[in-house]
């Protein structure tokens, strides 16, 4: 499974930047969205992105003019998809545009060519099923900005050959990624599982206690060792990403998450976050930008009921066999960040509070919150 050419297939926040990330390892680029406008965006925002790279020193000029010449912004699907060894899919998290993507993509695509996808949400095997290569179909889940976050889950479907698992940890490495095997394909995977939910109970949090979100995000950050706050995360992915995921992840189990209507209200007013200049919080412009988030702010709340629900998530993952702690851990480190291990601020809150803060929980809203056998057990 020699792979040299690669294609990324939907050119939005993911997209591009995994075609960044191949075409920096050395591979040949070609990058594939639906309307010119959309892969001229795109390209931009690689040029941006470089040119950053360039700014602290970790790329010359001349290798970064290198990487963007090796990426071919294509809109035919056919001549896109020539010569590929290896297909990247990110188009938007819709079961039936995939569906509707991968029949066409099944009358171009060569023999050799391997099938991955960036899904954060949808079932591998239930994907791998609408192609003609289910054994050669595999997860392969990047987190935002691909260009900097380092951990890449790989995901198996029920029919992936061993052969594609190998493929995509070699894949990973020589992209400079960490890659985490997700032993099931449960709804959210791993780090989704618990970052979602906790876009939900961060607005619980909001009516329930009273709190600002900046108090919330303050905590979030400077309390449970978070590099984000959970809003300014959210405004950062992109409503419209957390909006489809809730509902993939909810519909395959409506025990993942309780859906707050404060986001599908952001989605349905387009209010997507830092790309629309407005998601929970408001920005100057569509480019990065920070929320101003202070530690005297921490102060003033106590962010126990968003931990303990990262917390039992966590603990569920375990106990149902997806990851070990260590895997969690290092997903958790590599694909959000976090500054200290999750079950060591767990220690340091208390898992006994935790588990009391769960139980209250679920007495006054449901079984979402029962304190999983883990967390009871205290780590058992
Ligand atoms: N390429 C190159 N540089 C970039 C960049 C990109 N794509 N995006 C941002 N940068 C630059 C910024 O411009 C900034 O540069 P500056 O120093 O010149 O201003 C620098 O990188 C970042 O510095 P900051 O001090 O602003 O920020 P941090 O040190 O906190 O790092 C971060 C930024 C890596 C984004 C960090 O805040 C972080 O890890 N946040 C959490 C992100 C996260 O959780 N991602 C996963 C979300 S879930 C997901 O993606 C799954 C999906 O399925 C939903």
């Amino acid at each position: 499974m020699s792979i040299n050419k690669i294609t990324v297939l939907g050119s939005g926040v993911m997209g591009h930047g995994i075609a960044q990330v191949s075409a920096m390892a050395g591979y040949t680029v070609t990058l594939r969205d639906i309307e010119q406008s959309l892969l001229d965006k795109a390209m931009e925002k690689i040029k941006w992105s470089l040119n950053k790279l360039v700014e602290k020193q970790k790329l010359s000029q001349q290798d970064a003019d290198k990487i963007f010449a090796r990426i071919t912004p294509i809109v035919d699907l056919k001549s896109a998809l020539k010569g590929a060894d290896l297909l990247i899919e990110a188009v938007p998290e819709d079961m039936n545009l995939k569906k509707k993507v991968y029949a066409e993509v099944d009358n171009y695509a060569e023999g050799k060519t391997l099938y991955a996808s960036n899904t954060s949400t949808l079932p591998i095997t239930d994907m791998a099923a609408l192609t003609n290569r289910p054994e050669r179909f595999i997860g392969l889940h990047f987190f935002n900005p691909p260009q900097l976050m380092p951990l890449v889950e790989v995901i198996p479907g029920a029919k992936s050959d061993q052969s594609m698992v190998n493929m995509a940890m070699d894949y990973c490495k020589k992209v400079g990624k960490q890659p985490v095997l997700c032993k099931k394909d449960v709804p959210g995977f791993i780090v989704n599982r618990i970052f979602i939910p906790l876009v939900h109970e961060a607005a619980y949090c909001m009516d329930r206690d009273g709190a600002s979100m900046t108090q919330i995000d303050s905590a979030v950050k400077f309390k449970m060792s978070f590099p984000m706050g959970i809003f300014e995360l959210a405004d950062y992915t992109g409503l419209d990403v957390i909006h489809k995921a809730t509902v993939e992840m909810h519909t395959r189990d409506p025990k993942v998450l309780v859906p707050h209507p404060k986001i599908k209200q952001l989605f349905d007013e387009k209010n997507l976050g830092q790309k629309t200049g407005k998601g929970f919080y408001e920005y100057k412009g569509d480019k990065y930008e920070r929320v101003n988030l202070t530690e005297q702010e921490a102060a003033t709340y106590n962010p126990i009921k968003l931990l303990a629900v990262a917390a039992n998530n966590a603990a569920w993952l375990i106990t149902n066999g997806v990851c070990d702690r260590a895997e969690l851990e290092k997903a958790l480190k590599l694909g959000m960040g976090l500054k200290k291990e999750l079950f060591v601020t767990v220690q340091e809150f208390g898992p006994k509070n935790i588990v009391k803060a769960l139980q209250d929980l679920a007495s006054k809203y449901g079984q979402f919150y029962q304190p999983d056998t883990y967390l009871v057990d205290y780590y058992a």
